[in-house]
């Protein structure tokens, strides 16, 4: 059955001076809609180049890469921005929130490169902010906020377009364990409304949790 995700031979080559540094090798691999991965491995084993890959941040050296049917690699890069825009959401360790915008702005600056279809934007960053339990903070600039709520609000921006895929590069790697368990919470409940969710994560508890885990070794699926 074709997956939300299929990639099979995956590599990426980062052409360095002194020679390339190989961070894919290879990689084969399917994602149902609707799953909860966790990709766990050493640092420098090829995780985050997987995970950008996969959100198409990232272009392939080789290999096939199909995204809901479609090849990823003979879309124009207007066509992959687009797809990308309206069916992945990107978390990261460090939130990537705009320092000289508010909360509210912050989570609308998603719908610059993809509008929602059918909804109001702004109506549904309150809502999402709302969700994450940040309406009290609307007018706040990401500086006046805990790690944690910045987190939540970047989360809150990853699901303005209402995206199928969330991808999230050690989403609490630099939270505090109760703050953390929080985020994974909210991580797995938007897996249960039906997002599929692939996370990278050092926590061996975050990661037991998940269904399923990718072990990534020296660029290659271990297990
Ligand atoms: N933009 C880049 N340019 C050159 N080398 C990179 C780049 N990004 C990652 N690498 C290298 O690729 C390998 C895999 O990196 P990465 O995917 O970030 O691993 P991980 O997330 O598991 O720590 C490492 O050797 C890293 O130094
Ligand atoms: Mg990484």
């Amino acid at each position: 059955m074709p997956g939300l995700i299929d990639i099979a031979g995956l590599r990426k080559e980062y052409p360095m001076r002194g020679g390339a540094v190989q961070a894919l090798r290879g990689v084969t691999l399917s994602v149902q809609a609707g799953e909860y991965i966790a990709i766990v491995g050493a640092s420098g084993s090829g995780k985050s180049t997987l995970l950008y890959l996969l959100g198409m941040l990232v272009t392939p050296t080789a290999g096939q890469y199909r995204f809901d049917g479609k090849e990823v690699q003979t879309l124009s890069d207007v066509e992959r921005s687009r797809l990308r825009g309206r069916e992945i959401g990107f978390v990261f360790q460090s939130f990537h929130l705009l320092p000289q915008f508010t909360v509210l702005e912050n989570v609308l600056l998603a719908s610059r490169y993809c509008p929602p279809a059918r909804e109001d934007p702004s109506r549904r960053a309150l809502q999402l902010l709302e969700r994450v339990g940040l309406s009290h903070r609307l007018e706040h600039h990401p500086a006046e906020l805990s790690n944690g709520e910045m987190q939540r609000v970047a989360i809150a921006r990853a699901l303005l377009t209402d995206p199928r895929l969330l991808l999230a590069d050690e989403p609490t790697g630099n939270l505090d364990e109760r703050t953390g368990n929080e985020i994974t919470a909210l991580l797995e409940e938007l897996n249960r409304e039906g997002k599929t969710v692939i996370l990278i994560t050092h926590n061996p508890a975050l990661a037991g949790r998940a269904a399923r885990r990718i072990a990534i070794k020296d660029g290659q699926v271990a297990a």
